[in-house]
């Protein structure tokens, strides 16, 4: 079976898969990091929303074998070691002083996705509008769209 070997939240990690399996299910299935959540496996729902070196992307659509030795795959396990001290992430400290979280299925996905926008964002030297927020894909089936929206004007501030 054919060896791939990627950076996953820091250490270097090595993988027997069939060519072409989704890193998705090589992340939750063979890896057994399950923060990454499988809603639809096509690209669509965004559950799944992780980084690679650094930017936001779904790993449900990413065949292993498109994956390179060097990149760095950051799931939210991994996220709050992407940032100095013991602590959470600013985002995630965000999260919970929002108290966003019903079910909690879709919020690792968001939180990926919400850090990956005010990275950008912050990163262009502006401030995160409405329309920044609405470019937000990612589905909540318990609809807590607007304080998720609050949790990343909140996290904006604590990245600063
Ligand atoms: S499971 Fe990846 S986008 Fe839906
Ligand atoms: S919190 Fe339940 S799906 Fe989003």
């Amino acid at each position: 079976m054919p060896r791939y070997s990627f950076q996953l939240n820091g250490e270097n990690v090595t993988v027997d898969v069939e060519e072409g399996v989704r890193l998705l299910w090589v992340l939750r299935d063979v890896l057994g990091v399950t923060g990454p959540k499988y809603g639809c496996g096509i690209n669509v729902c965004k559950a799944c929303t992780s980084h690679i070196n650094g930017k936001a992307f779904n790993p449900c659509a990413v065949p292993v074998d498109a994956i390179k030795a060097t990149d760095e795959v950051t799931t939210i396990e991994g996220l709050a070691d992407t940032v100095p001290g013991d602590g959470l992430h600013p985002m995630q400290d965000a999260w919970l002083e929002q108290d966003v979280v019903q079910c909690g299925y879709c919020q690792p996905g968001q939180i990926m996705a919400a850090v990956d926008l005010v990275e950008r964002v912050q990163g262009e030297g502006r401030a995160i509008t409405d329309d920044d927020l609405d470019s937000i894909r990612n589905v909540c089936r318990c609809g807590t769209y607007s304080r998720i929206r609050d949790a990343v004007r909140t996290g904006e501030k604590l990245m600063r």
